[in-house]
């Protein structure tokens, strides 16, 4: 990749990403086939792709960018002309119905489709005055995975002190439940509007190359790139993310479910994408959360926050009052969003939060000097 040399000189230049494609010439990008990470957090991943390679076959990776619709995360656009389609929520509902499309071979009908990442059937909606990621339940999900599973996590939260996205739950005509989670990165109407930058801890994390892939994927390491692009340290608000994910669950925390966005500068993006999910015995998030690993425990989650830069005190403090409102909050969060049965079935989802409120601190060692952060380049 190179800059065009107008943009490098145009006022609102910025570098794509400023550890790889950094000003003024980027250096040769070696994962993902070759595409740059933040190219490819433009375009759309599991179920958008999927959608795609119904209508026109398996593609390349550049192929798939060139034939995505407009309405992928961030601001890079892969079209000469304007393709931005954004659904009202008449047009949701009437596109609802057979949405999503069957698998059998039969249904290789044309359906809407959207460059949004992830693996749950998707569409970008606009209602008043702002965009919304509309989001259907997967075919054969449990109905504990609802959206009223989702949209209860982000609230609670923000009540818990994290910046997490507005939402709101949508009846579509035939009963289903979906979410409307409203973008962070877009902002206007359809007939007028900015978007701002994104970047996935995917792409800051130099993710792409399977032979290191376990390795770099931790909170620990990406608080630390996460400085190169913000310029700051966001370890304390990513602690109380992955707290957060561990008390209730949120089991799929992956790389792809945290990002920066540019608005200027780069910033940690509110939180997405966070459903409680039942279980038994540890639980194990998909990041790191310091150097002993991936299980959340109550002492782990301190000595993640010694990793992440947190006084041990406030560290017990913080993670003590979540655990509370969670385990006070999350039935009336739900309210009537599910079946009683399906709520009854959730509640082993929040078993750390209540180990949390009876589990002595004191007992935790006291913390040791933080081991040196190694980059990988
Ligand atoms: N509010 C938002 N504004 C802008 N982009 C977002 C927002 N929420 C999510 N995204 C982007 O859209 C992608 C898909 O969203 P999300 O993670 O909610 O979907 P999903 O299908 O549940 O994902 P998964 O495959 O992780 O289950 C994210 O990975 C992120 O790139
Ligand atoms: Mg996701």
């Amino acid at each position: 990749m190179v800059y065009d040399k107008a943009y490098l000189e145009s006022s609102g230049a910025y570098a794509l990403d400023p550890v790889r494609a950094r000003f003024p010439r980027p250096r040769k990008c070696l994962l993902n086939r070759g595409v740059y990470g933040v190219l490819r957090d433009a375009g759309p991943d599991t179920w958008g792709r999927d959608m795609l390679f119904r209508e026109h076959g398996v593609l390349s990776e550049i192929e798939i960018l060139r034939r995505a619709p407009e309405d992928g995360a961030g601001n890079i656009s892969f079209h000469a002309e304007n393709r931005l389609k954004a659904y009202s929520i008449e047009e949701i509902d009437q596109a609802s119905s057979g949405f999503p499309p069957s698998d059998e071979p039969a249904s290789r009908a044309v359906y809407p489709t959207t460059s949004m990442g992830g693996a749950k059937p998707k569409l970008l909606a606009y209602d008043a005055e702002a965009f919304w990621i509309a989001k259907f339940p997967e075919k054969g999900d449990p109905e504990y995975k609802n959206a009223a599973n989702e949209h209860a996590m982000l609230e609670m939260a923000k009540s818990c002190g994290i910046e997490a996205c507005d939402s709101r739950l949508h009846v579509l005509p035939d009963g289903r439940k979906i979410l409307l989670v409203r973008r962070f990165d877009l902002d206007g109407s359809p007939a007028r509007y900015a978007r701002g930058g994104f970047a996935s801890a995917h792409t800051v994390l130099g993710m792409g190359d399977p032979r290191h892939e376990g390795a770099l994927r931790s909170y620990v390491r990406f608080r630390h790139e996460a400085k190169h692009w913000t310029k700051r340290d966001d370890g304390a608000a990513l602690w109380r993310r992955l707290a957060f994910n561990a008390l209730v669950s949120n089991t799929d925390d992956h790389a792809r479910n945290h990002a920066l966005v540019f608005d200027g500068a780069w910033r940690l993006s509110k939180a997405f994408d966070i459903v409680a999910t039942p279980g038994v015995g540890l639980v194990r998030l998909c990041l790191g959360i310091h150097a002993g690993g991936v299980v959340a425990t109550p002492e782990s989650l301190i000595l993640s926050a010694d990793e992440m830069g947190i006084e041990r005190e406030e560290a017990v403090d913080v993670l003590v009052d979540m655990a509370a409102q969670i385990t006070a909050q999350w039935r009336s969060r739900i309210g009537d969003g599910m079946a009683a049965v399906s709520v009854d079935q959730l509640a082993s989802a929040f078993r750390l939060a209540d180990e949390v409120l009876v589990f002595d601190f004191a007992r935790v060692a006291s913390p040791v000097r933080s081991r040196r952060y190694k980059p990988r380049r």
